[in-house]
């Protein structure tokens, strides 16, 4: 899922976003500029095209393209999770709303006041159960965005009365990369990854026949 590129070889890199989605037919692209402090819009693209175009399956996962997912373990907790109101991943509670204008996260009191966000799942992955993106986008219109997406969508879960969900088990999800070990990552659902470890790689050796540990 993407936006427009800015800057410099705008049409190059959107010609090789059509040759690559000519190729694998797995991208959605929409008219934004793609940038962090756009991610909101993206995420309400998903929700808009989650509804137009994906009714039928039960969950739909939203994942940042530098993790590592364990498909296997996540198809294994949804078999046993709620059907309908149902949001999980890694979730925050009580975070504290950054004040500070340098940093990434800065939230003027204008914006939101509350000195703590609601319940959120971290936006590196979280999974929703498919009747959620409608509500969601309902309750859109009732609820100030903010350009922190998954704080965004804590708040209009918040408005839902829905809370996001734990996940069953306390270690499916990591925030801190965790270095890779095949034994390590059988039991996990999602972590980030260090910037310099090379994801095909894991993936190979992960995908291989063999016990994990
Ligand atoms: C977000 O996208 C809109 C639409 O493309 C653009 O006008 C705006 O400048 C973008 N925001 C940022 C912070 O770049």
């Amino acid at each position: 899922l993407l936006g427009l590129h800015t800057g410099e070889e705008v049409e190059q890199v959107q010609q090789q976003v059509l040759q690559e989605s000519k190729e694998h037919h797995d991208l959605i692209q929409s008219n934004f500029v793609d940038c962090y402090k756009n991610l909101t819009i993206k995420t309400m693209v998903m929700l808009e095209w989650l509804t137009a175009h994906c009714s039928s399956p039960s969950y739909a996962m939203k994942i940042d393209s530098d993790m590592f997912l364990n498909v296997h373990n996540l198809v294994s907790m949804l078999l046993n999770a709620q059907k309908a109101n149902y949001m999980t991943g890694l979730v925050a509670r009580g975070a504290t709303v950054l004040r500070n204008p340098s940093s990434k996260w800065y939230l003027p009191h204008d914006i939101y006041a509350p000195p703590q966000y609601p319940r959120y799942a971290l936006g590196l992955g979280y999974i929703l159960s498919l009747d959620l993106p409608k509500k969601l986008i309902e309750a859109s219109r009732h609820v100030k965005a903010v350009y922190i997406e998954d704080v965004y969508l804590g708040l209009l879960m918040q408005h839902l009365g829905i809370p996001p969900t734990d996940p069953p088990n306390w270690g499916y999800f990591h925030v801190i990369p965790l270095a890779y070990n095949r034994c390590a990552f059988s039991g996990i659902v999602a972590t980030t990854t260090d910037p310099h470890t090379n994801r095909e790689q894991i993936w190979n050796d992960f995908k291989k026949p063999g016990p994990y540990c």
